[in-house]
């Protein structure tokens, strides 16, 4: 693929909402795109002590996002802003100090929420944050995704009532990708 985007899901548990949503994105993409999930799990909770003696996990962080043309966040909502494991991975990748990773590679932001106007606060948080990281995010069409009834299908793909729109959403957001790569 001439484009590999790093895909990172702000939830950890098995049955994640925005994992199953994410992995059905990502089959809606050309073929000229590939994506990669970024593991964030195993990562240590950050401490500024180790900035001179990065974890395993850590630099396989940073070497993911570094090979990547751009970062989809997929993630749900905590507490009207983004889970602690999604900021605790954001704040790896930026350290130390002058070797962020994040830094001009295209952004875009979608999550899935069981409530009605679920992760746009949590979206608007992360905003924040990749602005100051100096990323481009997508800024429309924003896309706030409700779990209900039929959002996947029985093969876990985007369900008929959300397909269009999603992959409206995925079109301009890989559109971006290849604006900013130019
Ligand atoms: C939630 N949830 C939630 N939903 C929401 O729309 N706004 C919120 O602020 C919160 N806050 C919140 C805090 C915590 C600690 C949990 C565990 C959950 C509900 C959330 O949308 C729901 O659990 C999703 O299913 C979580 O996403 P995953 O894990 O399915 O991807």
């Amino acid at each position: 693929a001439a484009y590999q985007i790093a895909v990172i899901v702000g939830s950890l548990r098995q049955e994640s909402l925005n994992g199953k949503f994410a992995d059905a994105l990502v089959r809606l993409a050309r073929p000229e795109f590939s994506f990669k999930r970024v593991q964030i799990g195993d990562l240590p909770l950050y401490n500024q002590d180790d900035d001179k003696n990065q974890a395993a996990s850590v630099k396989r962080l940073k070497a993911e996002i570094s090979a990547a043309h751009g970062v989809l966040f997929v993630t749900p909502e905590y507490n009207r802003s983004i889970p602690g494991v999604l900021k605790n991975a954001i704040d790896h990748g930026s350290r130390p100090y002058g070797q962020s990773v994040w830094q001009g590679k295209p952004a875009g932001i979608i999550g899935v929420s069981v409530g009605a106007i679920g992760t746009a606060l949590a979206q608007q948080h992360l905003r924040n944050i990749l602005a100051y990281l100096d990323m481009p995010t997508l800024g429309q069409p924003e896309a706030f995704v409700h779990a209900g009834e039929g959002l996947f299908d029985a093969e876990g793909k985007i369900g008929p009532a959300s397909k269009e729109f999603v992959q409206k959403w995925l079109d301009r957001y890989l559109d971006w990708v290849i604006k900013q790569a130019a």
